[in-house]
């Protein structure tokens, strides 16, 4: 089905680095990143989403979801104009912003629709955020240079970087299954007495 290629990024130099280091397999062609710590229900056709939305206009397309102010500068942070339905034009972006220099809530989450060009832009990217090479400053020079529309995403993810949502992750997405799920939610609903959690 398909030929599998990986590759280290022998140094933590960035996600923009990381990015970057695809290059010899990816060539002259759009493409996806995925970022594995970003869960993302899998029920939601959000890639999809994003695919049939760059084969329309031709452009990379971010995901992006609304965060609360407090929790916006754990994200890139969007400025953006109204494009379409569920499309917004990215005007600026910006990684890690504190509250108040965040231009919005709405927050870069870990599926990007790359055209080639995000190479050129990586390429010119300086050290940023954290001193490391940050795909958010490379898509904000890209956005300067061509369209770079961001989807607005309602469903749900998981931050499974982080601890408390691994948790919810596992807990929901283990009772949803048809094999482990029934007996796991017996088992859930007993504990939740048992405890007196609720
Ligand atoms: C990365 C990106 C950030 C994005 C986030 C989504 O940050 O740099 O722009 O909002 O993923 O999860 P990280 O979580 O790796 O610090």
């Amino acid at each position: 089905m398909a030929e599998v290629h990986y590759i280290r990024q022998k140094e933590a130099l960035g996600l923009g680095h990381a990015v970057s280091m695809a290059q010899a397999h990816v060539g002259d062609e759009p493409f996806a990143v995925m970022l594995g710590d970003d869960l993302i229900h899998p029920s939601e056709p959000l890639l999809g989403q994003m695919l049939r939305a760059h084969d329309t206009f031709g452009r990379s397309v971010i995901a992006a979801m609304e965060v609360s102010r407090q929790d916006i500068s754990m994200y890139g942070s969007i400025q953006a104009e109204p494009f379409e339905e569920h499309l917004v034009r990215i005007l600026s972006i910006i990684e890690k912003p504190s509250r108040e220099e965040a231009p919005s809530n709405l927050a870069v989450i870990g599926r990007y629709v790359f055209t080639p060009e995000i190479f050129d832009a990586l390429r010119r990217t300086v050290p940023g955020s954290g001193g490391e090479i940050q795909v958010t400053d490379a898509i904000n020079l890209l956005a300067q240079e061509q369209a770079v529309y961001a989807y607005r995403f309602e469903g749900r993810r998981f931050d499974v970087g982080n601890p408390l949502d691994y948790l919810k992750a596992t807990v929901e997405l283990g009772a949803e299954r048809d094999d482990l799920g029934p007996e796991f939610r017996t088992w859930l609903a007993e504990y939740v007495q048992r405890a007196k959690l609720v």
